[in-house]
């Protein structure tokens, strides 16, 4: 298990556990954490689980394809540099502790 840790819109942070493998958008979900939409069901078509990665850890995560590059131009909320699709982020060990920030919006 991992822990990733969610700030919510309103500031309030929820941790949660994670099994390994999974994504952080499949954690949100099973987490009840309603910002992430996930409309595709992960399959990198929506980009209604775009979050903020915290900056501690974007020297953690495997840089972007070009595909996720390309899908999160459709965000709804502002792209930034620490912005990714999080059913791209794969939990493993080496991520354990993640903050994630979740956007004013999805749609
Ligand atoms: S769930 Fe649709 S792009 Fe991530």
């Amino acid at each position: 298990m991992a822990k990733i840790t969610f700030v919510r819109r309103t500031g309030q942070q929820e941790t949660v556990d994670a099994e390994m493998g999974t994504s952080v958008m499949e954690a949100a979900l099973d987490n009840d954490i309603d910002e992430i939409v996930a409309e595709c069901g992960g399959s990198m078509s929506c980009a209604t689980c775009h979050v903020y990665v915290d900056d501690k850890d974007l020297g953690r995560l495997a840089p972007p394809s070009d595909t996720e590059i390309a899908m999160l131009e459709g965000a709804a909320a502002p792209v930034k540099p620490s912005s990714r699709l999080s059913c791209q982020l794969t939990m493993t060990a080496g991520l354990d502790g993640i903050t994630v920030f979740l956007p004013e919006e999805q749609y």
